[in-house]
């Protein structure tokens, strides 16, 4: 179908419904082109608390859909593609989160919000990448069970005082990159500057000149007085910083950085999406009051960061 069609088709489609597109900054381009708001976990997360919309369509993956159905359930969430899942979410199920909690009983939980709504419901409160360490900062005890991305427990060790209990889990797209792939491309753009996300490893970390969410990437791009940027997430965040930065060049670290669930949502699933109203993201009501708790918690942590972007 002609793309300018589809597009008006949408566009008239959300005015029916009172709609807004959501898109994490790992869409497909053409996904973030139509969206009314790009971001972070964290920024869609505190947009979907605040819309007044009456529909939100969210183009990510099954987490962060549930979230927005968490924070405002009197709203109807749609995800374009019901396949679209996170399979570092499911790396950990309630059953095996309760008999790590009878473990270390004294120590907090705090769940990275790629995780199901059972896992919020468990937890004492959520983080994202932007904010990880300022909400285990923010806690009194000072041990805490940091649940599931082992990567991003270890960037939090290394910001934290606290003892941190890493679960055994990781995001196999961020996981990919190695150290390797950094040098390789330092030697390449020697004067470069690497960016990346607190989901790689910890050696990767270790090389990066920054490290951040993808929203404090796309920031971190536009702020810097380097014109070559070698990117360590997604490559879908290429779309903006592209955008944002027409004059500077960007590398990506790898080849793996390719998110399949992050790209099955499209233009002809978003206007079916609205036309049918579906698929409706919902969460069992006992559930979603207790993952509320958490993902609400995270929100009333003092922070000056926002995290999206109005296109
Ligand atoms: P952000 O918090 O940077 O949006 O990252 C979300 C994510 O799923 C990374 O893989």
């Amino acid at each position: 179908m002609n793309i300018l069609k589809l597009k008006d088709e949408i566009t008239a489609l959300k005015e029916k419904h009172n709609a807004i597109i959501l898109a994490h900054n790992y869409q497909l381009d053409e996904v973030q082109e139509i969206a009314d708001y790009t971001g972070d976990s964290f920024g869609l997360s505190k947009l979907a608390a605040s819309t007044t919309a009456d529909v939100i369509v969210f183009c990510g993956v099954k987490f962060m859909a549930e979230s927005a159905y968490i924070l405002s359930p009197e709203k109807t969430v749609l995800q374009p593609d019901l396949k679209a899942g996170c399979p570092l979410a499911e790396s950990i199920n309630p059953e095996e989160l309760q008999a790590k909690k009878e473990e270390y009983p004294e120590a907090a939980v705090v769940c990275y919000v790629n995780s199901s709504a059972e896992i919020k419901a468990l937890s004492d409160i959520c983080c994202t990448s932007s904010n990880a360490a300022g909400i285990v900062n923010s806690l009194e005890e000072n041990q805490v069970l940091f649940v599931p991305d082992k990567n991003l427990a270890d960037y939090v060790a290394g910001n934290t005082e606290k003892e941190i209990i890493p679960w055994d889990g990781c995001c196999a797209t961020h996981n990919a990159v190695t150290a390797a792939d950094v040098h390789e491309l330092r030697n390449l753009y020697p004067d470069g500057i690497v960016t990346v996300h607190p989901e790689c490893r910890p050696e990767v970390i270790a090389l990066a000149d920054h490290v951040g969410s993808t929203a404090e990437m796309i920031r971190f791009a536009k702020e810097t007085d380097s014109e070559k940027i070698i990117i360590g997430t997604e490559m879908g965040t290429l779309y903006k910083l592209k955008k944002d930065n027409p004059d500077k060049k960007f590398y990506l670290l790898s080849r793996e950085l390719v998110c399949s669930d992050m790209k099955l949502n499209n233009l002809e699933k978003i206007k079916a999406a609205l036309e049918t109203m579906q698929h409706q993201v919902t969460v069992p009501e006992n559930i979603r009051k207790a993952a509320f708790r958490s993902l609400d918690r995270m929100l009333q942590v003092k922070t000056n960061k926002t995290s999206y972007c109005q296109l």
